[in-house]
């Protein structure tokens, strides 16, 4: 088939590029011509593993091409897939402007040949309607075209596994030839087929990621109840998630989601709620509990830390990936930098992005040990597999005071214990 992508996100590129891989020929279309430059290039621009090498073997067998031009990409295109992004307003709606700005663009280029319009960007209920109606509008009068809702569940990190090893593949249509066509495309993926109407797929984004923000203030608001009392957060919930009705998994106490999805997507839920007339109070304790975990955390290191020198590693919202929107290490560095700290970060891959909202208030280091220096707490932020196994020894003998706040519970306290160092987690007993 023929393709066409609008958006080179972690969403747009990964997509685009797994489907040409299968042998589709795919389109690309961004809206700076730096960008498409570099992606013309074999430069993915953002960090995903694996991604690159996709990437250059598709543009070297000619399957994906990038341009800005609607005209070269639309009317040949069987399927056009929307993957722009959805921020949060002010308000915190889902800002629904680039879709629709895409939408009419879209509408004004189509061929001939029937298409269909295919919204992976996530948006509140009714916008696939909306498209509907601007495509409608919009377009000649020789043309044909229907919309789908495709919501996307892929993870950053692990994009292009989730990508071809599914949960499920939901595909929200009116239209039977579009959904029929949108079945046929994804034939080499594996995953639960979900076909439904245009609101349930849109809704069914929104419940899964509500959900996954739920388990985690639920663990967070449970490890406050641990520190409270003594209890072992990782044990309560070990042992609670042996309950198969409830799993273990997600329920991960630490220093709150963040990211470009979970909270944005709350957000739009509850104002969806709001002008809907529901009751959204749970939405929004989701959302402060997220908050308090984060506050909850930065008292520990204002509490404990011996000097206003301190480091940080992990800087990522996640492991694997170079996002750092509404990552829970700009919340806390902002607090810090209020309280006049001097701040020395390592991560492997989010520097550059930290450095675009920080600049040169904060010092960063391509080496974690050397972040560590002269320091009075190391400050773990994001879980990533290289700070697990860390040379410890080394870690001591750097720093001016050995003490680990740990926000992402990845040391085991008896350990630390043994090894001397003062060790603060998140729902478990400190070592002091
Ligand atoms: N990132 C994730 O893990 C993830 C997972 C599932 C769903 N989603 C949803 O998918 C959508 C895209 O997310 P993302 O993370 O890929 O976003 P992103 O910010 O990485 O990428 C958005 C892309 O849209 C492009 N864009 C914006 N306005 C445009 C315009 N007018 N014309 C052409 N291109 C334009 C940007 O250049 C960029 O390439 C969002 O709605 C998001 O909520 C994201």
């Amino acid at each position: 088939m023929t393709l066409t992508f609008i958006g080179h996100g972690y969403v747009g590129l990964v997509t685009a590029c797994i489907l040409a891989d299968f042998g589709n020929n795919v389109w690309v279309i961004g809206h700076t011509q730096e960008k498409i430059d570099r992606l013309k290039k074999g430069d993915p621009i953002i960090f995903e593993p694996g991604l690159t090498e996709l990437l250059h073997k598709n543009l070297k067998a000619n399957r994906i091409r990038f341009t800005l031009d609607y005209d070269q990409a639309i009317p040949q295109s069987q399927i056009v897939f929307i993957a722009v992004g959805t921020p949060s307003t002010n308000g915190g709606d889902a800002d629904l402007s680039a879709v629709f700005k895409v939408a009419k663009r879209i509408a004004k280029h189509l061929g001939t040949e029937f298409t269909t319009i295919s919204c992976k960007s996530t948006v509140p209920v009714g916008t696939n309607k909306k498209i509907e109606s601007i495509l409608q509008a919009e377009k000649g009068r020789n043309t044909s075209v229907a919309v789908a809702s495709c919501p996307e569940f892929l993870r950053e990190g692990s994009a292009i596994y989730d990508t071809l090893n599914p949960d499920r593949i939901v595909i929200g249509c009116d239209s039977k030839k579009a959904a029929d066509l949108l079945l046929e495309l994804h034939r080499p993926i594996n995953g639960k087929r979900v076909v439904t109407d245009l609101a349930s797929a849109e809704l069914i984004k929104y419940t899964a990621n509500a959900m996954l923000a739920t388990k985690i203030s639920f663990a967070n608001l449970i490890s406050f109840f641990c520190e409270k009392t003594g209890a072992d957060v990782e044990n309560v919930l070990d042992a609670v998630g042996l309950d198969k009705r409830i799993g273990r998994i997600f329920m991960d106490p630490g220093v709150g989601y963040g990211g470009s999805c979970l909270p944005k997507d709350v957000r739009a839920l509850t104002r969806m709620g709001f002008n809907l007339n529901i009751n959204t109070d749970f939405l929004e304790n989701i959302n402060d509990i997220n908050i308090s975990a984060q506050k909850y955390f930065i008292q520990k290191i204002l509490n404990n830390a011996k000097s206003k020198k301190v480091t940080i590693w992990g800087l990522t919202f996640k492991p694997n990936t170079d996002d750092v929107r509404e990552a829970p290490s700009l919340f806390i560095i902002s607090a810090l930098l209020k309280n006049k700290y001097k701040i020395s970060v390592y991560d492997p891959v989010g520097i550059s992005n930290v450095k675009q909202e920080f600049g040169d208030r904060i010092k960063y280091f391509e080496d974690p040990y050397g972040a560590l220096q002269d320091s009075s707490a190391l400050i773990i932020l994001t879980e990533w597999n290289e700070f697990r196994q860390v040379d410890l020894g080394k870690i001591k003998k750097t720093m001016r005071h050995p003490l680990i706040i740990d926000g992402r519970n990845i040391y085991n306290p008896d350990l630390m214990k043994k090894l001397g160092f003062k060790y603060y987690s998140v729902g478990r007993k400190p070592i002091k």
